[in-house]
Formats: structure tokens, sequence, C-alpha cells
């Protein structure tokens, strides 16, 4: 894994937004295909991409995306949903056309085949060039909660008692609040070519150490990444803090500054 330990969240945005510009250049005739994350650890990196095309002209004409979870029982249009919720936060302020961006179907009578099928539509369209995630304090990814399987494909989740307690402010009617998700797998997400992590705050540490530094578990499900070859982890100083070997990821990272030819790969 490439470790990035960042100044602030400005300097974090822009290490992400730079790996996007480079998926959007480096694409080809085949056009970009973007993983998306919800959630505010991503925020920073939307809006600084947000202020590149408004301000630069940087173009997602081209590119599609593809979203990691979606609630059970919501439709697209719900307020709530995580379909609405990445086009206000972000897709509908670039100019990446409304249905390129694919999500799981909420509402799907029968959810257990429309993850299945959210798997295959992934597959058809060439597969994620580039998925930007988060991670949760208990080292989910996406909704895979600890004691999901490495190689878990997209599938219906339960969500944790926090997650539906932290929901229920959201609705009116108690009954209305998800209970279950549509998730991409542990094994979905690695078949991203590249994935670029993002965390910050002092309640992110122990889970960003687990990530780089722990033993592969499903305690941890994030820990999962360390079987990717090109893993990039964007942190700042408090998220970074449980690393033992923090002078190290610094001394890369100084090293890289100095000679940029090493590029940005993951190791
Ligand atoms: C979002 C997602 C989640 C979040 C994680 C971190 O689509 O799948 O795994 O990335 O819960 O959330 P934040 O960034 O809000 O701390």
């Amino acid at each position: 894994m490439k470790i990035t330990i960042a100044a602030d969240a400005a300097a974090g945005a822009r290490v992400v937004a730079d790996l996007v510009e480079r998926t959007l250049r480096d694409a080809g005739d085949r056009g970009p295909v973007l993983g998306l994350a919800t959630g505010s650890s991503p925020l920073p990196a939307y809006a600084e991409l947000i202020r590149r095309h408004q301000e630069e002209g940087l173009s997602f004409a081209r590119a599609r995306a593809v979203l990691l979870d979606e609630y059970v029982g919501l439709t697209a249009a719900h307020a709530q949903s995580y379909h609405r919720v990445i086009r206000e936060q972000f897709t509908a302020h670039l100019d990446i056309d409304d249905a390129a961006v694919m999500s799981p179907d909420g509402a799907a009578d029968d959810p257990a085949a429309e993850a299945l099928a959210y798997d295959r539509r992934i597959a058809e369209a060439g597969g994620v060039d580039l998925q930007i995630l988060g991670i949760g304090a208990n080292g989910h990814i996406a909704f895979n909660e600890p004691s999901s399987s490495l190689a878990s494909r997209t599938r219906v989740v339960g969500l944790t008692r926090r997650t539906i307690s932290d929901n229920a402010r959201f609705f009116d009617d108690p009954a209305d609040v998800p209970v279950r998700a549509i998730s991409q797998g542990l094994g979905t997400v690695r078949e991203a070519r590249r994935i670029v992590l993002t965390a910050s705050g002092e309640g992110k540490a122990e889970a960003v150490a687990q990530l780089v530094e722990g033993p592969i578990s499903a305690r941890w499900p994030a820990t999962s990444l360390q079987l990717h070859p090109d893993v990039v982890v964007v942190v700042d100083e408090a998220a970074a803090s449980r690393l033992e070997l923090s002078d190290y990821y610094r001394s890369v990272q100084e090293l890289e500054a100095a000679v940029p030819a090493a590029g940005t790969r993951g190791r």
C-alpha cells in the first residue's frame, strides 16, 4: 500500500482529486469508470473535483460512475437514498450524464437478484478503474461489517443497530428506516483496478492502523485491501496516529515528492 499522510483536509483532497484526474485522462476510448463512496470522508475530494470542473474545465463527460451500496426499500429518488445523496453532493455539479451513474436498485422486488445483477452490470461496464473508499471506525468498507467474507460479492446485508438508529432521525415513520442494504462485497471492491481510501480524525485511527499494519481478518474487513496490488491510503495526522511505521511512510512520501517519477502506484 502507498500511505500518504496529508497535512490537512485540503492537501488530502488534492491527492485524491489528482488520482481521479489521472484516471479520467488515462482511461482511453472506453471512458473511465469511477467507483464512488458516500459519507463524509470523500467530501473534500468531491469539492476539489467540482472546483476543478467549474474553474479548470476538468470534464467528466465520458465517465461513468458506480456506487458502492444502497439501502433496501428506498427508491433512487428518495431523499436518503445513496443515489440521491451522491447526486446532490457530487455528480449534479459535474458534466457527467445522470444516466451514467449506476447504483443498486434499493426498491427492486427481489433485492438478492438485484445484488447479483449489480455485479454483472459492473463487469459489463468494464470494471471500476478507480474506487474511492471511506472506512468505518470498525473497519468496514461499503457495508461490509466485521465477519464479512473476504471473498464476498454484492449481496443483501443487515445493517448494524448503530446505523439503523443513526438513520432514524431522517425518517418520519420508524417503519421506513432501512434495516438492510445492497452492498458491493469485499471481493467485488477488490476487482477495481486501483483503490484510494481516505480517512480523517482520531475516530478512524485504529481502523487505519489495522488496515495498513494489521493481520488480514474478517474482524477488520478493510484489511482485505492488503491483497490488492494498487491501494493508496490518504489520511490526516489524527487518522495516522496509531500507525507504528509512520516514520517509514513519511520518508517514502518525501522521497516520492523529490522523485516524481516514482509515481503514485501502490505497493
Ligand atoms: C459509503 C460507505 C461507507 C463509508 C464509511 C465511512 O458508501 O459505503 O463504508 O465509507 O461508513 O463513512 P464516513 O466517511 O461518513 O466516515
